[in-house]
């Protein structure tokens, strides 16, 4: 990438990443390091900018984390935030110490120096706090530009040297002025310009893979139908058109209808090179008879890698492999790591690009989920494959508990169409992450007319999230779930019961198995 970046040290917060996507929001590219990094490898990044990100633990304690020194030399600007303030005072000789007072949550600042740099946009807000220790001393040529109600010092600067330090986080969303912070820092401390945008990114991207392809190369890349996968094509696609060849694998554990639509959308609407491979009796036969969820899963991914695998033989020509592989999946970080390190995997082709001597194009990289949907929109992606739902791997499968039938998988397409359809008509259904039907193998008793019924349970699970890692329960309106009960029951044969997950992650997973 032609982009210099803003480096993010990162000393373990939860909140880095959150970092990172603020300073992009405000149209500037930046990277996350962990804070070790020498910084002479920093420094060969040609960063704009340093950031140091919060963290867990004390620069008191003899054993914290602590960057290269000749990183707080390096001639940039740097702003460090609540630890990173920390570590700032301490190195450039001030003095840290326990805070009397540990300030976790909404706290108010007192008035701000008039001429203070970081504080130029920002207007009267509430900040959030989380910390135990505090700036005692400034250290030399510092100043305090604001203390908290509570008389602690919240911000120092020093603009001759452009170091500044915040014991709040500008990052989190209750910091409503975080942004103005974050911008003053950026735009102008740094001088830097708002140049990251999906149109840029778009045309870099494009250039860098038709130098990495070449005038003749070929590329394959499997197709989901999720939002990554089908940027990351489009993307290949809009720089090499045909000479890309999508691979749709139907292993008939979508939802009711999204093979059609996969279809339809990416070979009949974007004329994207698609085959289908129509793997519907290969899966079925492999998870004949398995109940265990995680044997579930591996027989899913050693199918669905052999079933590429034969498909991609094909393309004798393709000597590339592209891939939706997002930046929370390579951020080298201290902190917590994205979902998609912690789930339970699957569908990446595992050693494929090795046995098939594939290199890789991995377009997305270096993106964040909510700019890989931008650059999608940018390139003309229908809003209904952007807003997608996560989808796990094992599809339905792992929805369908105990034995995985054809009639099973019917009957939960069709309730799990009926959710869908009822929780699309709510007014905040944005807010919904995940919504889906389960089906429990657990039989009990009903009546229908004048008929006594013996069939399976349906659970409904709706749930919010940022990444997947946490959840807690979407409360689906009483009406709405009455609505859905009765629907079920009455429209799917197999289904006499509904019932309702309001479990949270966690301890609750989002899927069932
Ligand atoms: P859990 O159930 O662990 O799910 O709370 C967290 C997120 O990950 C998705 N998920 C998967 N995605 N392969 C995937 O690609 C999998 O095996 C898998 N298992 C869970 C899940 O849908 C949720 O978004």
């Amino acid at each position: 990438m032609n982009h210099a970046p803003v480096v993010i040290l990162d000393f373990g917060s939860q909140t880095t990443q959150l970092i990172a996507r603020r300073v992009r929001e405000l149209g500037v590219y930046c990277e996350i390091h962990p804070y070790h990094r020498p910084a002479a490898e920093v420094s060969a990044l040609a960063p704009r900018a340093l950031i140091l990100s919060g963290g867990p633990a004390s620069v008191t304690d003899a054993d914290a984390p602590r960057p290269d020194p000749a990183m707080l030399e390096l001639d940039l600007p740097i702003l460090g935030i609540c630890y990173g303030c920390q570590l700032l005072t301490q190195s450039l000789g001030g003095k840290v110490a326990a805070s009397p007072l540990r300030e976790f949550g909404r706290a108010a600042l007192g008035p701000r120096a008039p001429d203070s740099r970081l504080f130029s946009r920002f207007s009267d807000s509430p900040v959030w706090m989380s910390h135990g220790d505090h700036v005692e001393l400034t250290p030399p040529g510092f100043t305090v530009t604001a203390k908290t109600s509570d008389g602690l010092v919240a911000a120092i600067e020093d603009p001759s040297r452009r170091r500044f330090g915040v014991q709040f986080h500008p990052e989190v969303h209750h910091t409503p002025g975080g942004k103005d912070i974050l911008a003053a820092f950026l735009f102008d401390v740094a001088g830097l310009v708002a140049d990251w945008t999906p149109a840029h990114f778009i045309a870099e991207t494009l250039a860098r893979i038709r130098a990495q392809v070449g005038d003749d190369g070929h590329v394959i890349c499997g197709l989901s139908g999720g939002v990554d996968s089908a940027v990351a094509a489009a993307l290949v696609n809009a720089a090499i058109g045909k000479r890309l060849h999508c691979i749709f694998v139907d292993s008939g554990l979508l939802r009711k209808d999204e093979a059609v639509e996969v279809e339809r959308t990416f070979g009949a609407e974007l004329a994207f090179s698609l085959t289908t491979v129509d793997a519907r009796e290969r899966f079925l036969g492999a998870l004949a008879g398995t109940a265990d969820p995680e044997l579930k899963r591996k027989t899913i991914g050693r199918v669905f890698i052999d079933v590429f695998e034969e498909a991609a033989r094909a393309f004798k020509d393709a000597a590339f492999l592209c891939q939706g592989t997002l930046y929370p999946d390579v951020i080298e970080s201290v902190s917590v790591r994205g979902p998609s390190a912690t789930i339970k995997t699957h569908h990446n082709v595992g050693g494929l690009p090795e046995r098939m001597h594939l290199k890789l194009i991995e377009p997305l990289r270096e993106l964040f989920k909510d700019e890989v949907r931008a650059v999608g929109r940018e390139l003309g992606l229908p809003e209904r494959v952007l807003m997608r739902e996560p989808f796990p791997g094992p599809g339905l499968a792992i929805r369908i508990l105990g034995p995985v039938s054809p009639e099973r998988i019917h009957t939960l397409q069709e309730a799990d169409a009926i959710v869908r359809a009822e929780l699309a008509r709510l007014p905040n259904k944005h807010e919904i992450w995940q919504s889906f039907a389960v089906l429990l193998p657990v039989r009990s008793v009903g009546v229908m007319g004048d008929a006594r019924t013996y069939e399976e349970v349906c659970a409904v699970r709706a749930v919010t999230s940022v990444d997947g890692m946490t959840a807690d329960v979407f409360p689906i309106p009483h009406e709405a779930l009455g609505r859905i009960a009765t629907r079920i029951v009455n429209e799917v044969r197999g289904i006499n019961r509904v019932v309702y997950d309001i479990t949270s992650k966690p301890p609750g997973t989002i899927e069932w198995e």
